[in-house]
């Protein structure tokens, strides 16, 4: 069995960034990871019932909906073998509420060994979201992402607790992506 590793963040923080750049580090060392979206498997899913037209939209689906999708989600990549990033979110900011993105039926299937949370300051992600048009991102401002980030170190305590896993943070700031990348292959070592 490999290593099972999640990484998380909130969204436009580069969790996918730090990623692509931690695994090529790893590769030149001859350490092989596969990386699987949490987004895209729910995404197939609620694209072939026709519930939504791209990723952004599942956020703001009913609550029930998510948690069917994010149940097969987890039921699929607990399948998956050898060493393992799961790129996910710790929590979903939606209309109503944070849900939890690793809920006691997703950790179960899952049983990470660490949970990443890759973190910086709030207006830089800010600036990132507005720059980035690729995506529908939510409008929020700098008080809603630093609220939305300490959400995400309370709830990954608990998920701690239930997986007796480690939760380390990766801080991905401005002009330091090198650091970030350097901290997250070392956890992945
Ligand atoms: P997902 O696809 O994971 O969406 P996301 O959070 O928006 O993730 P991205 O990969 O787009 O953003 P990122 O933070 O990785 O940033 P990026 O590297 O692109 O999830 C989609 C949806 O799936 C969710 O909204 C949710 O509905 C659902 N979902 C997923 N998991 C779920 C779960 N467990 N339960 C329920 N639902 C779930 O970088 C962003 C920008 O920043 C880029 O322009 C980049 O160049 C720049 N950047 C990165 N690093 C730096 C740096 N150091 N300095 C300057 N710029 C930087």
């Amino acid at each position: 069995m490999g290593r099972r590793v999640i990484i998380t963040g909130v969204p436009g923080v580069g969790k996918t960034t730090v990623v692509t750049g931690a695994l090529k580090v790893l590769e030149q060392e001859g350490i092989v990871y596969r990386t699987l979206n949490f987004g895209t498997y729910m995404f197939d899913v609620a694209l072939k019932e026709g519930i939504v037209r791209d990723r952004d939209e599942m956020r703001k689906l009913d609550k029930e909906i998510q948690k069917r999708l994010q149940k097969l989600a987890a039921q699929a990549m607990a399948r998956e073998e050898g060493n393992i990033i799961i790129d996910t979110h710790a929590s979903i900011k939606t209309p109503s509420g944070y849900l939890a993105g690793l809920p006691e039926w997703v950790l179960r299937e899952l049983m990470p060994d660490t949970i990443v949370l890759v973190e910086t300051n709030e207006d830089q992600i800010l600036l990132r979201r507005l720059s980035d048009e690729t995506r529908s991102r939510d409008l929020e401002g700098s008080y809603g992402i630093a609220e939305h980030q300490q959400f995400n170190r309370a709830i990954a305590a608990a998920y701690s607790m239930y997986a007796g896993c480690a939760v380390k943070y990766v801080t991905n700031a401005d002009h330091l992506l090198e650091k970030a990348v350097e901290d997250l292959a070392a956890v992945l070592r």
